[in-house]
């Protein structure tokens, strides 16, 4: 039997139309997620958590018709761990060409005071509802919530529990953004040598960014083992979010010599993918979030926008192209030096005469005292004021 664990894959579980969903005010329409499901399909996400068929009629629906028409992914539903969730569940995703039913129950002290069972009824509670799932569906994924605050050795009896019932991944979510990176992976570790079968089937990790943490912490859990990382696209999720995936992706992508594991995300999709789910969420994107940020791939500093012009690695790790990105943005603003201004003016069609670039640029620095930013309009405007000529 090939251990999981030690395999180089590592499959991307996109949960923007669930957790990301959840967030307060990101509720999209049936449309819209019909529309960013068959953009995640074709980007390469493994398994896409479509919505939580009991929460609503329209989540029902959502899940089904996205079930229906999706061509490569695995299509995901959330249930409580619950019968009747788990049968709504699987109306739902049954659709699918590769369904899986996800059920959870909170493990952790906390949680577990919420439905009133002692450790003993979780247990049973837990053997009984991925049985009743796994009778039928075949690929079935359960999470303890809020793992990372559950104790080692009761997390350890009921993901054995739920491995005996047929769940063939497990998923170990830090539901309240509370671990760190050597605790993340540390606790698959722990699973992956203490649980029985545990080699057999696939961790999931599953973090959230209370802590401005999640995509070290996931990272982590694969260093770990975790052999599924979940994640959202932008980060989009409750409170200060999940595991932004395109962080997760172009980290195992950038810093593949020291984390050599693969994906099969098309990164080529991510800036599309980002600005559709910011317009259809309304969660604008901060302008100097990784990856996708407006500034993500902009220079202003003069000494920046040098280097850049005479190689792209002095300041840039990775290629604006490989995120879907035309080019480099250079921005021309109080910190932007003469290289720069000559680069950009010769993109607008302007060879300037040094001497006429000297007084360009002169004006151009009081301008941009002036102006956060100066467009190319504010620099045509500059030149044909000097009445140069093109
Ligand atoms: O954060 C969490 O614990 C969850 C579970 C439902 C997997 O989203
Ligand atoms: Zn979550």
């Amino acid at each position: 039997m090939t251990d999981i664990s030690k395999q180089d894959r590592v499959l991307i579980f996109d949960t923007t139309l669930r957790d990301g969903e959840q967030s307060p005010g990101a509720t999209m329409s049936h449309n819209e997620k019909l529309e960013i499901a068959t953009l995640l399909d074709e980007m390469g996400v493994d398994i896409i958590e479509a919505g939580f068929p009991i929460a609503s009629e329209g989540d029902f629906k959502a899940v089904s018709e996205i079930a229906q028409r999706s061509k490569n992914s695995v299509i995901c539903g959330l249930s409580r761990a619950v019968y009747k969730d788990i049968d709504r569940c699987w109306e739902a995703v049954k659709h699918a060409a590769q369904p899986r039913i996800h059920t959870f129950i909170g493990t952790s002290p906390q949680h577990r005071a919420i439905p009133d069972l002692t450790k003993e009824q979780m247990i049973e509670r837990i053997h009984d509802t991925v049985t009743h799932a796994r009778n039928l569906c075949d690929n079935i994924q359960w999470s303890p919530m809020d793992a990372t605050r559950t104790e080692d050795d009761y997390l350890c009896q009921t993901v054995e529990t739920a491995i005996k019932a047929g769940a063939t991944t497990i998923n170990i979510p830090d539901t309240v953004g509370y671990t760190a990176p050597r605790e993340s992976a540390d606790i698959i570790r722990m699973l992956l040598e203490r649980v029985p079968g545990a080699d057999e089937i696939i961790f999931a990790t599953h973090c959230h960014n209370d802590l401005g943490m999640a995509t070290a912490n996931s990272l982590a859990a694969v260093e770990g083992g975790a052999r599924q990382i979940e994640c959202t696209i932008n980060g989009l999720g409750e409170r200060a979010g999940n595991t932004a995936l395109e962080e997760v992706v172009m980290a195992l992508r950038v810093r593949n010599d020291i984390m050599p594991y693969q994906t099969r995300i098309d990164t080529t999709k991510i800036m599309n993918l980002s600005r559709r789910v910011a317009t259809v969420s309304g969660f604008q994107v901060q302008y100097n979030k990784a990856i996708v940020g407006k500034n993500a791939f902009a220079h202003e500093s003069g000494i920046h926008q040098d280097g850049m012009l005479k190689s792209a690695d002095t300041f840039e790790i990775m290629r604006p192209e490989d995120v879907g990105l035309s080019e480099t943005n250079i921005v021309m603003g109080k910190h932007s030096g003469r290289a720069a201004l000559r680069s950009k003016l010769a993109d607008l069609g302007y060879e300037l005469a040094d001497n006429q670039l000297k007084d360009v640029f002169v004006r151009f620095k009081e301008l941009a005292d002036r102006k956060k930013e100066v467009y190319d309009e504010d620099l045509l405007a500059l030149v044909n004021d000097e009445g140069t000529n093109a």
